[in-house]
């Protein structure tokens, strides 16, 4: 049977086996050095237990092993009996002390990899505020368009209100529409506070045509600022992939920000950016299929210059760029979320021009019902 290092049943197995050396030392005439048989005792304690407690389990097996050895031989004159149990206590002591070495090695790494990730976090969040900066104007459009609405709605509805015979018809439609604008003005506000806000990543299940519409809605006026059209290509029904959303937001805003500056950046005539997500079912690996588990794949593809040859290997490398102003960071954050969420993201050229980029976020595990 297999137990897993983080089973309640180790601390028993530990202390059972424990008992039976003992028992075995103690009360049988076998000259041989069970003892030594404690070491599995404190390497199973290292799995269970922290410092202090390898440290006891070490002792205890220790004292065991003396209680035993003067138990059987007392203080009659054995030499191979003592031999034996010398050589048993120095392995418990060997074993403990590698054993709390190798513990403090691995908690070191753990520590490490936490503030790695810690930074990465801050990275990306530092990066998203300057990517809101950079949106301002656009964002403030968003928000600005449904409160130009709302007064004139209300406009309206003082109008209605204010005839001899007011039209209660209308002013209830001239409400309705103030509500339903006022609530447009909050949901961009919300996505905002979202990407703003540095929370530690939640991974939900998540449907990526949302994300994508969401992201896309506050790019409208960016990219009507550099010109270009935005075709959306979504396959309906997509399965849920498991997801930080405000992370996801992020990829797909980089990657159409690219895009368009891309675009705009080489004084391309025509400016088209296209949006497209489907599954991919993954394959075992045979008739060429690559062994990938089914993943839900997002495609920026846009008209533009597309990738020199000689940046599509540095594409991702941290502060590459070809822009006057650009940090040759966004890249870089966007491969390392979508790692972070077992998937990958790759770049090419389209034929006969412009760039594409791709990314796949394995389908969740409650999710693997696909689509026909
Ligand atoms: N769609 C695209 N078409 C052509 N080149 C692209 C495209 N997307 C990215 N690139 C190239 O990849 C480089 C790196 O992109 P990345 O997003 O990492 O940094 P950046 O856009 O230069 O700066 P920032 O950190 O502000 O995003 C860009 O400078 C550009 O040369
Ligand atoms: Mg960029």
């Amino acid at each position: 049977m297999f137990i897993s290092t983080r089973s309640p049943l180790v601390p028993v197995v530990a202390l059972g086996l424990a008992a039976a050396i003992f028992a075995v030392d103690a009360l049988t005439p076998l000259d041989v050095a069970i003892a030594v048989l404690y070491v599995a005792v404190v390497l199973l304690s290292v799995a269970v237990w922290p410092r202090r407690g390898v440290i006891a389990v070490t002792g205890l097996c220790i004292a065991l092993t003396l209680i035993a050895y003067g138990m059987s031989h007392g203080f009659a004159q054995n030499d191979a009996a003592l031999a034996r149990c010398l050589v048993s206590l120095a392995a418990i002591a060997i074993t403990g002390f590698l054993a709390l070495k190798g513990q403090a090695a691995a908690l070191a790494l753990l520590e490490r990899e936490e503030a790695l990730n810690q930074a990465r976090g801050q990275l990306a969040h530092a990066s998203r505020v300057s990517t809101l900066g950079e949106l301002a104007a656009s964002i403030a459009h968003e928000v600005n368009q449904p409160l130009a609405a709302i007064e004139t709605h209300g406009e309206a509805c003082l109008r209605w209100m204010n005839r001899p015979e007011p039209d209660l018809g209308e002013v209830r439609t001239a409400v309705q529409a103030m509500q339903r604008d006022a609530r447009r003005a909050s949901e961009v506000i919300r996505r905002i506070r979202g990407m703003a806000s540095q929370s530690a990543p939640a991974f939900i299940a998540l449907d990526v045509n949302e994300v994508v519409a969401e992201s896309c809605d506050l790019l409208r006026r960016e990219l009507q600022r550099h010109g270009a059209g935005l075709k959306l290509d979504l396959q309906s029904d997509l399965p849920a992939v498991k997801a930080d959303k405000i992370q996801l937001q992020q990829v797909i805003i980089n990657l159409v920000m690219n895009a368009a500056q891309a675009m705009a950046g080489a004084g391309a005539r025509e400016r088209r950016i296209e949006v497209r997500s489907f599954v991919d079912r993954g394959g075992d690996g045979q008739n060429g299929q690559h062994a990938d588990a089914p993943a839900v794949v997002v495609e920026i593809a846009d008209s533009g210059p597309g990738f020199a040859p000689d940046d599509l290997k540095r594409l991702f490398d941290a502060f590459f760029t070809t822009k006057q102003d650009g940090m040759g960071m966004g890249l870089p954050i966007c491969r390392s979320i979508i790692e972070s969420h077992g998937g990958a993201i790759r770049a090419w050229n389209r034929a006969p021009q412009g760039a594409a980029m791709a990314f796949r976020i394995p389908v969740a595990a409650s999710a693997v019902e696909l689509p026909a």
